[in-house]
Formats: structure tokens, C-alpha cells, sequence
């Protein structure tokens, strides 16, 4: 019995109705039991006065013994009360019902959608009726219901991509090893540069995925310091010195004069800006231009690179930060292009230093720009 009452919020809302009633009964009735005599007493005399005195004494001193009148008037009293206690006790267990049942209801339903959801059917909801706390509740646990699918639909994304990535240089290995067995290729340097250059692929495909999980899940401590914007920027020109030279691409620099320094991971940042910097070489032609500029604006240093490549249609723009997304896969996989996460991983790491990373371009052929921001040091 009380193990039901413990367990059963209902039933818990009812018993304090009772209890409720009945402890409001039991101090009517002590109430009662002392008030009364003296009460009674007082109205008795009263009425004694006004009938010009011939009801002195009749009052009555509770020790003598009570007039018939009065044991007469308690009894209907108590009747009364009995009355009273029985309505008030009817009305507590409708209400208590009627209450228990609005307020376990809606629990009893989230409690079942939520099991359903622990079973992986992540399209549940439950009904929000009202604007009162348990409403509110209904919806945040909606709410967390979409979160939750989203990120299963992210996971299944994410896997379907990933399988899809690595079919392409794995289908490319097996035909060309096939083809060498078969002696329809011949077993020439070219031939194994060209398997070489596909495993090389996987290789960076995995180094990728590996780096973006690590920087999604926030896996990896940032060591934020002042750092100084132009020691970032000459650590990736001499880095990508050769390539930029390789394609006889010439870098400009444009940083200011009295730039501050920022507040940055130094380690993080040059990555970035490799990322940046890379892409811009990988996407402008022979004899292009690359320029690096960085600039105060407010509480920030911009950092851009812009380039005289092949530039990105508008259409491209919003997904190019998407995993993945290449805007010309074909393209980019002839010129040595990456994975398509490269720019996903430089966001991530762009935001987890309060910083934001963004794309322009006037179009195809027409250059692009990538710039971000880092907050100053203080
Ligand atoms: N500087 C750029 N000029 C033109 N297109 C670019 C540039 N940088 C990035 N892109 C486009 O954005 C896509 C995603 O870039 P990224 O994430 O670095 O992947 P990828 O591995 O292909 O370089 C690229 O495939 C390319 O289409
Ligand atoms: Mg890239």
C-alpha cells in the first residue's frame, strides 16, 4: 500500500487533499470544542440583557452541567461539521483525481515517448497542451528529440560519406593491381606512381578524417597566447615557399603597420592559414597571385587570402565549408585536390578561438577570398 503511494504521483496528490481535509477538520472540531462553550455563553447572556434581565444566570459556566438547549445546539453543530467534512472530503478526491490525472498524463506520455526513443525511434514527440511547467517541459523534451535525430542523421550522413570517399582511390588500386595481374597494364614506373598516388590519397583521406574528429569533438587544447599576426603569416609563406614557387605564383603580403597581437594558439593558426593559403595556390593557375593581408577591425585582426584563381560560383559558396564538398570534384581530383574537409576542420578550429570563417568571390575565374577572424590580445 504505502509501496503505491510511493510510487505513484497521483495517488501521492490525493493523500495530501485528505490529509489536507482532515487535519482541517480535526482543528475545526478542537477549535470548536473550546470556543464554543465560551461563545455559546456570551450570546445567552446577551440575549439575557436585551430581555431585560430575566436571563441572568442562565448562562452556563461549563461545570455545572449543560442546559438541555446547548447539548441540543452542539449536537447539530457537530452534525454540521460532519456535513461540511463529508462535502469537503467528496470535492478533495474529485479535484484530486481530476489535478492527479492533468499532471501525470503528460509525464506518463513523456516518460513512454522517451522509451521509445532510447529504442532509436528518434521521430518521436509528444503533444504540448497548455503553457504551464509541465508544457514547458514537453517541449524542451521535444526539442531535445530533434536534436537527437539530427545528430543521428549527421552520424548516418557522415558515414555514408566517409564509405563513398574511400571507395573511389580503393576501387582505383584494385583496378589497376587487377589490370597489372592480368598484364593489360604494363608493369611500368607509371603505373606504380599511379597506385602510389592513390594509396597517397587514402593515406591523407584517413589523416583528415582523423583531424576533423579530433577537432569536432573539441578533443585537443587550445594553448592560447598573444601571438604575433606576422610571425604567423612568414611560418606559412616559407612553408608553402616551394609550391607557390612550383607554380610560379608570387605571394603579397599587405599587413598593417601597427597591428595588434592576437589572442591564438600559434600552432592552430598557422594551420589554418596553411589551409587557406594551400587551397588558394591549389586553385589559381601559373603565373597567379596570392595576397595575405591582415588588418584590425574592432576587437579583431582580419586575416584574408586572396587569390586570382578560378574563383567560386555563387551556387558553391554556402556548402563549400560542408564536409566533403568540393565544388569541382573532377577538377579537384585532377589537380591533387584534397578530401573536401580541409576548409570544415580550418571553420572548427577558426571557431573555437571566438573567430569566424568566411568565403567571397565574384565568381567563376574571377578570384576568391577566405578571411577570418581572431580576437586581440588584451
Ligand atoms: N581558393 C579557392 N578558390 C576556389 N575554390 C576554392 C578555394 N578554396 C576552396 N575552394 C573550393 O572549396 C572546396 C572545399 O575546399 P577544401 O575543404 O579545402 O577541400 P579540398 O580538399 O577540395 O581542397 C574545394 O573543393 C574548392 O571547390
Ligand atoms: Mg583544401
Amino acid at each position: 500500500m504505502t509501496d503505491y503511494f510511493r510510487r505513484h504521483l497521483g495517488a501521492k496528490l490525493l493523500l495530501s487533499y485528505l490529509v489536507i481535509i482532515l487535519v482541517g477538520v480535526a482543528v475545526l472540531i478542537v477549535a470548536s470544542q473550546f470556543i464554543l462553550p465560551a461563545s455559546f455563553n456570551r450570546h445567552m447572556a446577551g440575549m439575557g440583557t436585551m430581555m431585560g434581565g430575566q436571563g441572568q444566570g442562565q448562562g452556563w459556566g461549563g461545570h455545572t452541567g449543560a442546559p438541555p438547549f446547548y447539548s441540543e445546539f452542539r449536537a447539530g453543530f457537530n452534525e454540521a461539521l460532519l456535513y461540511a467534512a463529508l462535502a469537503a472530503a467528496v470535492v478533495a478526491i474529485v479535484l484530486g483525481f481530476y489535478l492527479s490525472r492533468s499532471v501525470t498524463a503528460p509525464i506518463s506520455a513523456m516518460s513512454l515517448a522517451a522509451e521509445r526513443i532510447a529504442a532509436g525511434r528518434y521521430d518521436e514527440r509528444v503533444q504540448v497542451h497548455g503553457a504551464d511547467e509541465l508544457a514547458q517541459l514537453a517541449m524542451r523534451f521535444n526539442q531535445m528529440a530533434e536534436k537527437l535525430n539530427e545528430v543521428e542523421s549527421m552520424r548516418r550522413q557522415l558515414i555514408g560519406d566517409v564509405s563513398h570517399e574511400l571507395r573511389t582511390p580503393l576501387t582505383a588500386i584494385k583496378g589497376s593491381m587487377e589490370g597489372l595481374m592480368d598484364g593489360v597494364l604494363p608493369a611500368t614506373q607509371d603505373t606504380y606512381q599511379q597506385i602510389h598516388a592513390e594509396a597517397d590519397r587514402l593515406n591523407r583521406l584517413v589523416d583528415d578524417l582523423q583531424e576533423l574528429s579530433r577537432v569536432e569533438s573539441q578533443a585537443y587544447q587550445l594553448d592560447l597566447r598573444p601571438v604575433e599576426v606576422s610571425s604567423i603569416v612568414t611560418t606559412v609563406t616559407k612553408r608553402l615557399a616551394p609550391q607557390a614557387e612550383s607554380k610560379r605564383i608570387s605571394f603579397d603580403l599587405d599587413l598593417a603597420s601597427d597591428l595588434p597581437r592576437v589572442l591564438a594558439d600559434e600552432d592552430r593558426a598557422v594551420q589554418v592559414l596553411t589551409n587557406l593559403t594551400g587551397n588558394a595556390l591549389q586553385y589559381t593557375p601559373e603565373a597567379g597571385r596570392v595576397t595575405i593581408a591582415a588588418k584590425q577591425v574592432n576587437h579583431e585582426v582580419q586575416i584574408s587570402v586572396r587569390d586570382t584563381g578560378v574563383g567560386i560560383p555563387s551556387e558553391h559558396l554556402p556548402h563549400i565549408f560542408d564536409r566533403f564538398y568540393r565544388a569541382d570534384k573532377s577538377r579537384s581530383r585532377r589537380s591533387g585536390g584534397g578530401s573536401g574537409i580541409g576548409l570544415t576542420i580550418a571553420r572548427a578550429l577558426v571557431e573555437a578561438h571566438g573567430g569566424r570563417l568566411w568565403a567571397e568571390s565574384a565568381g567563376e575565374g574571377k578570384g576568391s577570398t577566405f578571411t577570418f577572424t581572431l580576437p586581440l590580445a588584451k
